[in-house]
């Protein structure tokens, strides 16, 4: 069996979307959801599908060995998924899923990423700069916010009287159409560098 550990901070519509299209994949499942947040509605979204879910605060990020302990031990893990995780990934755990952890993000990169650039915040500025599209780019995490390897980029034209909400509905939509089919690519045929 090929195991993901999808990490999320918000609503976890994206997350959704991969528990639903890997749950119909078989030799393939999210073995277990971490979030960084009690309240964040992806707990509830994994305990719909029977996933367990793992609370990892900014503290327990930093303890390697419980960290490392959980997802190979544990989980035997084979991806990481980031989808919302709103915390940067610290060294050691890049360090130990190189080529095996992925993030998107709600712009075209290298435009409207890295710190700061999160949520409305990227949809806003893609709104004031007039850009006439905007997309969502799939990546490698790295050390830096939003800088690794891009793995998939998918572009939506926008309309002039588009608002910055208007914007992030249309990149939504192709976040959920592309997602689920990028982690199970690269479940079946792993990064190697
Ligand atoms: C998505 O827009 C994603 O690109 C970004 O965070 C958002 C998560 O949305 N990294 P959701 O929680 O999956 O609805």
């Amino acid at each position: 069996m090929k195991k993901v550990s999808i990490w999320a901070s918000g609503g976890g519509s994206n997350a959704r979307c991969i528990m639903e299209h890997l749950s119909t994949v078989p030799g393939m499942e999210v073995a277990v959801v971490v979030t960084n947040r009690a309240k964040s509605g992806v707990r509830d979204i994994a305990r719909e599908y029977g996933i367990p879910d793992v609370l990892i605060g900014k503290d327990q990020l930093a303890d390697q060995d419980s960290v490392l302990q959980l997802l190979s031990d544990n989980y035997d893990v084979d991806l990481i998924v980031l989808a919302g995780w709103l915390l940067l990934i610290p060294p050691y755990l890049v360090d130990a899923y190189r080529g095996r952890m992925i993030n998107i993000h709600p712009s075209l990169l290298p435009k409207y990423g890295g710190p700061g650039m999160y949520g409305m915040h990227v949809h806003q500025a893609v709104h004031d700069s007039g850009d006439e599209v905007s997309g969502m780019t799939v990546h490698h995490v790295t050390e830096q916010y939003d800088e690794g390897g891009i793995i998939l980029q998918a572009r939506v034209a926008l309309d002039p009287d588009d608002s910055p909400q208007r914007i992030a509905e249309r990149v939504l939509q192709l976040e959920h159409r592309y997602y689920p089919i990028v982690v199970e690519e690269l479940l079946r045929f792993p990064y190697s560098s």
